[in-house]
């Protein structure tokens, strides 16, 4: 499957955005402000990604990709590391069944060379239950950096056509990033008042809106989304283009 591709093609531009990327930062803030071990932070946070989908399945979002643990993450202390694994184990064995009940396609992104072969055959298997699925397709990104995926899809179209060595193109690589499956993000979130993409995805967001809010993850909710579509719905994507363009466009396209 190809997607438009925000810098070889002009994307269609839509009120609700068609795949929202969000980074989900602060659960530690969240838990000091209440004398909380970081790790309660953690905990509550993974309510707000329950919250989130549900909000995103009600608005017509039609991807959700959430940024759980980046391959920088490791450098943290080895306790929440092991506490954060758990975490995402035992969310996956509670929360795979729900999903496929409220029609969400699960898949994971990221290095899973790392992961526990009991994590990994519950992704594995969470994705192939949950692969018919049509409403909201989640993406949760774990042990995953820009620069692995970047890299590893280079890797793999030098591997698939060594021939064109010198001539590959952004299709030949794009096609090989891990998340091919999905257009690219048409909105950019992060909570926790840090205005930095740290890693996350770096060439599908070459032309995503962003939007940073202090809110802190854990305190996310379905007002705070429909904050950051109104912002995004004031944009003028332009691609490129001057804005003298885009109204002639929309008169020609009878859209004023
Ligand atoms: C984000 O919250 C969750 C992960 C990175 C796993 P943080 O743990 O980074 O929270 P802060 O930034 O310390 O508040
Ligand atoms: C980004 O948050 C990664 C995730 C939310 C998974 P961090 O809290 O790790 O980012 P930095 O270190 O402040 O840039
Ligand atoms: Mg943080």
């Amino acid at each position: 499957m190809s997607f438009f591709s925000s810098t070889r093609d002009i994307p269609e531009v839509r009120a609700v955005p068609r795949h929202v990327a969000m980074i989900m930062d602060g659960n530690g803030r969240w838990a000091k402000k209440r004398f909380l071990p970081r790790v309660a932070g953690h905990k509550r946070g993974l309510e707000t990604v329950r919250v989130m989908v549900k909000a995103c399945i009600e608005r017509g979002i039609d991807y959700l990709t959430l940024f759980a643990f980046s391959s920088e993450n490791w450098r943290r202390p080895p306790e929440e590391v092991s506490f954060l694994m758990r975490l995402f184990l035992t969310a996956l064995q509670a929360e795979v069944d729900k999903l496929h009940e409220n029609g969400v396609r699960l898949r994971v992104i990221g290095d899973l060379s790392r992961f526990d072969p009991q994590t990994v055959a519950l992704i594995r298997s969470g994705e192939a239950l949950t692969a018919g699925n049509t409403k909201l397709t989640l993406t949760i990104a774990a042990n995953y950096g820009g620069r692995w995926d970047i890299l590893q899809a280079a890797n793999a179209m030098a591997l698939q056509h060594p021939e064109k060595l010198g001539c590959w193109t952004e299709e030949d690589l794009a096609e090989h990033l891990a998340m091919a499956y999905a257009p690219e993000p048409d909105l950019f979130i992060r909570t926790g008042g840090e205005q930095r993409v740290s890693n996350f995805l770096l060439w599908q967001l070459a032309y995503a809106e962003l939007y940073f809010t202090d809110c802190l993850w854990p305190e996310f909710d379905g007002a705070a989304l429909d904050q950051a579509i109104v912002s995004y719905r004031s944009r003028e994507r332009r691609f490129g283009r001057t804005s003298e363009q885009l109204i002639s466009q929309e008169e020609a396209n009878g859209d004023v």
